[in-house]
């Protein structure tokens, strides 16, 4: 083919197997610093019940390529279908996964390595048409967020674990102390919530749908730890009439009385994060707060936790032309100047920063920094149909798990999009979560 007879159809594939082939590098190259930076014995070790060997992550992160792009989509037979079943989440819960007889560590990256070689042969022959999961390059976007997604539980495996500094990044851009307004007014009326257009979006996040929300105020930015301090301070943590029934049981029976990796000493908070212990930043969004704890903070405050439909809208409702953005700053993909993303900080950024990332109505940091609690359960948006498997989203529908929202400086922006649905169990904080809090406005 001449270059006068390539189609714009032919440049748009091209692109597509680009993009596909940038973001899936782009993953790896993460899971390969996560599993390079500490030696064999702590890549088969289990730091928290709650977390997997570091080598259980990167031979699934392989096995789940395989299963979707060289069997599902590329027809190719099973490479190794004896080790089907021990990478399979839904048979092996995270506190078995150390008694499994698997991979090596050598062993693992092999495998995984292999796959990849040979889903690089798919890619390069797909049309990315003829099913739902090759059409727009879905699958090979599925299995790039898939593989994020464990670069995140593996940070949180790095975070959890105690021995020495293994990962070091730069710290964000120092910012003035924030003096804007410290909430924000978002008019009632209807919104697009959800994406129907979205090419990589998940089953969850679909489909568009109109969400009617009453007026309501909400925090420019996330709240700080100085500000849960003030909470803390304040006895937070021993007044029952803060938290719900639940929240306060939890609270009691487990000696809760500070953010997890926060401990006090000599009159100080410190904490610590990634092997270095540090004195609490006081204007950084809190990290590491179960839903409980945000819950209980924003009825201390006067406020309350937004709903999902709230936080969706103040994230992309653009009220000059009632449309739904990707993202608070418009449609364009992320840059480093909208939001903290990828691990390229190791912390989020102080209250304040990334002012071009704002929404229109200027709310801050919404992407990027810290995952932000809920108040709402994990449910189906209304038309919700299965895809490409059940125990995707399906499976985990229900009052059990409170919906984050924003991803996190630990999310890539692959698996972070102004719909994009996160959902954990109310007591979780080994994860990046934090919360903003919101109140009625007058109707
Ligand atoms: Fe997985």
């Amino acid at each position: 083919m001449t270059d006068a007879d390539t189609t714009v159809d032919d440049i748009d594939i091209e692109a597509l197997r680009e993009r596909a082939l940038t973001t899936l590098t782009t993953a790896r190259d993460r899971t390969t610093l996560l599993t390079s930076c500490v030696d064999e014995p702590e890549l088969t070790a289990q730091v928290s019940p709650l977390m997997s060997p570091l080598v259980w992550d990167l031979a699934h992160i392989g096995n789940q390529e395989e299963l979707w792009l060289l069997r599902a989509v590329g027809g190719r037979d099973a490479m190794r279908p004896e080790i089907d079943g021990l990478y399979d989440a839904f048979e092996h819960p995270r506190s078995e996964r150390p008694s499994l007889p698997l991979l090596p560590p050598a062993e693992a990256r092999q495998y995984a390595a292999e796959v990849r070689g040979r889903v690089t042969d798919v890619l390069a022959d797909s049309a990315f048409r003829g099913s739902r999961l090759t059409e727009a390059g879905f699958a090979f976007g599925m299995v790039a967020q898939h593989e994020q997604q464990h670069d995140e539980t593996m940070l949180i495996t790095h975070q959890l674990r105690t021995g020495p500094q293994a990962l070091t990044a730069p710290d964000p851009e120092p910012v003035p102390l924030f003096t804007g307004p410290s909430e924000v007014l978002v008019p009632g009326g209807p919104f697009t919530m959800g994406t129907s257009t979205e090419p990589w979006a998940l089953d969850n996040e679909k489909p568009a749908h109109r969400r009617e929300v009453a007026p309501f105020y909400i925090d420019t930015t996330p709240v700080t730890n100085g500000a849960y301090l003030a909470f803390i301070e304040d006895g937070g943590y021993d007044d029952p009439r803060w938290w719900t029934k639940e929240g306060w049981a939890h609270v009691r029976r487990n000696s809760l009385v500070a953010p997890l990796f926060w401990r006090r000493e000599a009159g100080q908070w410190l904490r610590r994060r990634f092997g270095v212990t540090e004195a609490v930043p006081l204007d950084e969004p809190v990290v590491h707060v179960c839903w409980y704890e945000a819950d209980a903070y924003a009825r201390w405050a006067g406020r309350r936790l937004p709903t999902e439909a709230e936080w969706e809208k103040a994230a992309r409702h653009d009220p000059t032309s009632d449309r739904s953005m990707r993202y608070p700053w418009g449609d364009a993909d992320p840059a480093p100047e909208h939001a903290n993303l990828g691990q390229r900080h190791l912390r989020p950024a102080p209250a304040g920063s990334y002012p071009a990332g704002e929404s229109p109505l200027g709310v801050r940091q919404l992407i990027g920094d810290v995952w932000e609690w809920t108040s709402s359960d994990f449910l189906p948006y209304p038309g919700f149909r299965a895809f490409p498997y059940k125990e995707y989203s399906e499976v985990f529908f229900g009052p059990e798990y409170k919906v984050l929202r924003g991803g996190s400086f630990a999310v890539d922006e692959v698996a972070c999009r102004g719909t994009f649905r996160n959902w954990d169990y109310p007591i979780r904080r080994q994860i990046f979560s934090g919360f903003r809090t919101a109140r009625s406005g007058a109707v």
